[in-house]
């Protein structure tokens, strides 16, 4: 039987052996990332990890870490990240990634564009063949203009939905932000959307990881592959 939860926990130990003392560390959100919190912080308890500070890439994250006992500190204090470890909602064999499914793919883009690694860490579920084929695509976008903004990503091939919270309520990122869930399907050509989405006003950042990940992690039942770019 396929242990997730385990599949997930195996691969946030092999990503978090790469942290050495001393280093600034991207911590990413999800519940793959929430894995490598606690291994990072069972480190520290056992005094095998010493002198290192979490840059959190969301506000649960800051929330999670404290409660972990792992110190934190800001990207303005401390602007070049040594290694980052985050999870992702889709991998394909290229090591483009989509991100976003938890929200807080802003700050995590953004992180990641100030680390000098990037650790991605998966199960087998989330590998693709090709990119949009198990997940729409996230897109954050500013609450001014909403209709304009769904319409231009229709436009583009998608199926849009603005994504609600438990509440029902219009989901709100950490910046105050919206996200649109845009299905497009099998992604052909990952950049040319990228870039389309990068010209749009009122499109704040969307989930495509394209050229940023260094180190793709993924657990499956028979094993551990650590992929580098
Ligand atoms: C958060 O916004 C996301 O980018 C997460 O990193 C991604 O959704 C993976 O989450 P899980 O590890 O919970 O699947």
């Amino acid at each position: 039987m396929r242990d997730v939860e385990l599949l997930k926990r195996r691969a946030a130990e092999a990503a978090v052996r790469h942290v050495e003392p001393g280093m600034v560390v991207g911590l990413g959100a999800g519940s793959t990332s929430l894995k490598a919190l606690e291994c990072i912080s069972e480190r520290l308890a056992q005094g095998t990890l010493t002198d290192i500070l979490g840059v959190p890439c969301s506000d649960q994250v800051a929330t999670d870490a404290q409660r972990l006992g792992i110190p934190l500190t800001t990207l303005e204090s401390h602007p070049a990240i040594d290694l980052t470890i985050d999870g992702a909602d889709e991998v394909d064999p290229q090591l483009r990634v989509i991100k976003g499914g938890g929200g807080a793919l802003l700050r995590e883009k953004i992180v990641a564009q100030a680390s000098a690694r990037e650790i991605i860490i998966v199960d087998d579920r989330k590998l693709s063949a090709q990119l949009g084929v198990q997940w729409a695509l996230p897109v954050e976008v500013i609450p001014f203009g909403l209709r304009a903004h769904v319409d231009f990503v229709a436009g583009l091939g998608a199926t849009v939905q603005a994504r609600t919270g438990f509440d029902g309520c219009p989901f709100r990122t950490d910046s105050g932000n919206l996200i649109l869930d845009c299905r497009f399907g099998p992604i052909d050509d990952p950049e040319s959307i990228a870039a389309a989405l990068e010209r749009r006003a009122g499109i704040v950042e969307h989930g495509l990881f394209l050229d940023l990940v260094t180190d793709l992690i993924v657990a499956s039942p028979a094993d551990i592959e650590h992929r580098t770019r």
